[in-house]
């Protein structure tokens, strides 16, 4: 998701294997390597001795956006994060309503508060997409300012543009997304509120809507 020629920040970068993966595949010609711990940086400093890039990636200790100037990079990544910080992280940085810069967001977890936060405040998911590493499926996603808070149906934070993801990952994502909704729809129908259980129910229903439309063989 990327775009080539442009510059990235990858925010929270750990060993910098992605930003080392760009400049060396000439996806972008410089890069930021950002993390807000001296341990990961100096793991992202070994990457990129050991790649040699070090005069095409910048190592930043930066709390999220906080020590980036946004003329310093376009597309803007954060991976392996949980949704909910990457939604503090997003929210504090006005600069990033600009509808120049890319966000390429792979949340490890809660990916409907950044999905929800996003559409609420004015950006837009232009492409999503879903793999498995290791056994283990992950979702991501671009996403970019367009200055308007369009109309979504409630379980679209939930399965974001996946349904359009022609991928059979996409629809084991979303297949797991629904049964870790029907866990918390059977614990808020035994102890919780009926009010919360009925909205459970409506989002269930769409996002396995959404399944179903997706092709049988993806
Ligand atoms: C699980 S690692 C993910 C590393 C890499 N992005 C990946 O996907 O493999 C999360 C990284 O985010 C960093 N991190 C956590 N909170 C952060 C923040 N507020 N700002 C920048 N980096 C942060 C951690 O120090 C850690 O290196």
């Amino acid at each position: 998701m990327v775009r080539h020629g442009k510059i990235a920040a990858d925010i929270g970068t750990d060993h910098a294997y992605l930003p080392a993966w760009l400049v060396l595949n000439g996806i972008c010609p410089t890069a930021l390597a950002c993390d807000l711990r001296k341990g990961p940086l100096d793991n992202a400093k070994k990457t990129v001795d050991c790649y040699g890039v070090g005069d095409k990636i910048t190592l930043r200790l930066s709390d999220g956006f906080d020590k980036i100037d946004p003329t310093e990079a376009d597309d803007f990544i954060m991976c392996g994060m949980g949704g909910t910080l990457m939604t503090e992280l997003v929210a504090r940085t006005d600069w990033l309503k600009d509808t120049e810069k890319l966000l390429i967001l792979q949340p490890q977890s809660h990916a409907e508060d950044i999905r929800d936060f996003l559409i609420r405040n004015g950006f837009e998911i232009l492409t999503e997409d879903a793999c498995t590493d290791s056994g283990k499926l992950y979702c991501a996603f671009s996403a970019r300012w367009c200055g308007e808070a369009k109309e979504y149906s409630d379980g679209y934070i939930y399965y974001g543009k996946l349904p359009e993801c022609k991928k059979a990952e996409a629809k084991q994502y979303l297949i797991k997304t629904a049964d870790r909704l029907k866990t918390k729809l059977e614990a808020e129908k035994n102890h919780g509120s009926a009010e919360k259980a009925d909205y459970l129910s409506r989002i269930i229903s769409e996002t396995e809507e959404k399944i179903n439309e997706m092709q049988p063989d993806c």
